[in-house]
């Protein structure tokens, strides 16, 4: 979703603007724009330039920063959310004069009570967001003193926001403050920033503070100040962000889903080896008690998008290793259906950033009913990470493409572990069971990278494949949440339609769409399922479709039944799932290259969604 940077320092502000929300650019967004206040002119001025579409235009209007001048500034890069994606729209936006200019992230729900409070007042709006409301708000409460005057409006907003502001009457300094949108502030030798996500300035420090809600932070070039809603002035730790800058770059590949692809084998290596002792699996760093574990009941699954998939993997996979009920929702369900939760339920949320809003939620409903949530996460310092109970990290590093890959790959990983942890601890294992599949695990990163140097082949399918109209994936059981993740993958970057299908209920509706010609992809890795999946495979080839098996080494017959066979590595049932997906992701990728596809950016997409 929207971004948003901030610089003041020693430098000219704007190409550090435009150089963090490149990097921010992953996040999705459909207008840009930047507002430099220049100090070295008696009257500060502050310059607003914006456009609408990609971050090029507003490249190449300041010149690659080189025509605005000043040394404090605040960048934004907006999802249009309320009014279209116009350059009017697009934020910075600025009361009367320039007195106050700010970029938002998130929703203000009151907006339009706001809206005709502040016009009964006077004020004039040019926009039709509900930023510029924040504007105006600000303006009316500034008597001089700027604190007082965002902790005066920020009272009066209701939904989310990540905000930076500059007001012009202070020179060189620019406020943040938020509620439940993520900010961050970081110290770099030049000067200090803030930022909406860490890869936006990983390029000048990994020295960073994570503002939490409610908290004001005032920045000038040498000095960072922390302050409560009630104006006390607060003091924070900095931590140090542990990816380095050139993960947040394309390293030689054509695209950062590819290079993420690549970087799969060492992502779940880096989850699960820390995690594995002598053979049996070690997650005393969630600081659960055995006996916590022995009395639990139930589980309780929730999450978005691909994280929704990696759940209902591990639905499958949780449910049959410790023989505990699992549940699972789509986060954004889940937080509005009233779930009956019982007492000894464990929650858990997985997301890869840790500020999709509707997990966020769901996890907070989970908490105001007395049961605890662990959080599987791979942004450290994330809001999901800091409210949950307990953090089982995924150490993915930075994911950029807004398709995910390594995360997806190291949340499944993360869910093996707990599966198994659990098991361990309530005996639904044997030791000899355990140890194999810990064994099973450790072999995981080497079959990812085999599956890998096949991508030629699947790049040879892709082209073939890459004109379809509609592509269906059909599995059963954990070739199921597969094919779901497969259909999803393929969907948002190809822009081809897709539906993935429990290949049981084909017969109740589905196969009446089955043409001559139409590409189906069946998985079938489940040994005690093969042949039912296969079954269901030559109903649709008998109807005319063409059939891309995707099977383990060994089940051979698949070739009788199909047109094409994409064969993986063995390994235990419950982690096939980790290996079927290295090639749909790279089916995906390259359905979408031969079409001449935006790859990391698809169009209406976000990485990290902070609105419902
Ligand atoms: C967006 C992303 C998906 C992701 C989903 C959940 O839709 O494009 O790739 O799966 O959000 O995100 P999270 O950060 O919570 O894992």
């Amino acid at each position: 979703m929207c971004g948003i940077i901030g610089y003041t320092g020693k430098e000219k502000a704007c190409p550090i603007l435009l150089d963090g929300l490149r990097h921010l650019e992953y996040r999705g967004y459909d207008s840009a724009g930047v507002a430099v206040e220049n100090s070295d002119r008696e009257d500060h001025p502050i310059e607003i330039v914006r456009v609408k579409g990609r971050l090029q235009a507003l490249t190449e209007k300041t010149n690659d920063g080189a025509s605005v001048e000043g040394r404090c500034g605040i960048g934004h890069t907006r999802w249009a959310t309320h009014g279209e994606p116009t350059e009017l729209n697009a934020h910075p936006h600025a009361a009367k004069d320039r007195r106050v200019v700010v970029v938002h992230n998130g929703i203000i729900e009151n907006f339009q009570e706001l809206r005709e409070v502040l016009t009964r007042r006077g004020y004039e709006f040019h926009s039709q967001t509900d930023t510029e409301v924040v504007a105006h708000l600000l303006d009316a409460y500034y008597q001089g003193d700027a604190l007082d005057a965002i902790a005066r409006a920020v009272t009066r907003l209701r939904g989310t926001f990540a905000l930076g502001i500059l007001f012009r009457e202070e020179p060189g300094v620019i406020y943040a403050v938020r509620k439940d949108s993520p900010m961050i502030i970081g110290r770099a030798e030049s000067g200090n920033l803030i930022a909406s996500d860490v890869p936006a300035i990983l390029k000048y420090t990994r020295n960073v503070c994570y503002v939490k809600d409610l908290e004001i932070v005032r920045l000038t070039e040498d000095s960072i100040r922390f302050f409560s809603i009630d104006k006390e002035e607060i003091q924070k730790e900095f931590t140090t962000v542990q990816w380095d800058a050139d993960a947040a770059e394309k390293g030689g590949y054509a695209h950062f889903m590819l290079k993420e692809i690549h970087e799969q084998p060492k992502a779940v290596a880096d989850t699960i080896h820390p995690r594995l002792k002598d053979g049996r699996v070690d997650l005393s760093e969630l600081g659960f008690e055995e006996s916590e574990i022995a009395s639990l009941r139930r589980i309780q699954m929730a999450a978005c998008g691909s994280a929704y998939h990696v759940c209902v993997t591990g639905s499958y996979v949780l449910e049959k290793l410790t023989g505990i009920p699992v549940d699972v929702d789509l986060a954004s369900e889940f937080r509005y259906r009233e779930p009956v939760i019982e007492p000894n339920t464990l929650m858990v949320v997985v997301s890869q950033s840790g500020e999709t809003a509707d997990t966020l939620a769901a996890m907070r409903y989970a908490q105001q009913k007395g049961v605890p949530v662990l959080a599987i996460v791979n942004v450290v310092g994330s809001s999901i990470a800091r409210e949950a109970d307990k953090v089982l990290y995924t150490w993915a590093g930075p994911e950029i493409a807004v398709a995910t890959t390594k995360a997806y790959s190291t949340q499944l990983a993360a869910c093996y572990l707990l599966a198994l942890y659990i098991a361990q601890i309530r005996g639904t294992m044997t030791d000899e069971a355990i140890s194999s599949h810990v064994e099973e695990l450790l072999s995981l990163p080497g079959k990812i990278e085999r599956l890998l140097e096949e991508k030629e082949r699947i790049q040879w399918l892709a082209n073939k494949f890459s004109a379809e109209r509609d592509i269906f994936f059909i599995g059963r059981g954990l070739d199921y949440a597969s094919s779901m993740e497969g259909s999803l993958k393929l969907k948002e970057i190809s822009y081809i339609h897709s539906e993935a299908y429990a290949a049981g209920e084909l017969k109740h509706g589905t196969i009446s769409l089955i043409e001559k010609g139409t590409l189906v992809v069946g998985v079938a890795t489940q040994p005690q399922l093969v042949e039912k999946e296969i079954s269901n495979m030559v109903e649709v080839r008998s109807r005319g479709a063409c059939v891309l098996g995707i099977t383990s080494y060994g089940n051979y017959t698949i070739e009788d039944h199909d047109d094409f066979t994409i064969y993986i590595p063995k390994t235990a049932d419950c982690f096939y799932p980790s290996l079927v997906v290295i090639p749909l992701q790279l089916l995906a990728y390259y359905v979408s290259l031969a079409r001449g596809l935006d790859v990391d950016k698809p169009r209406n997409l976000a990485k990290s969604v902070t609105v419902e």
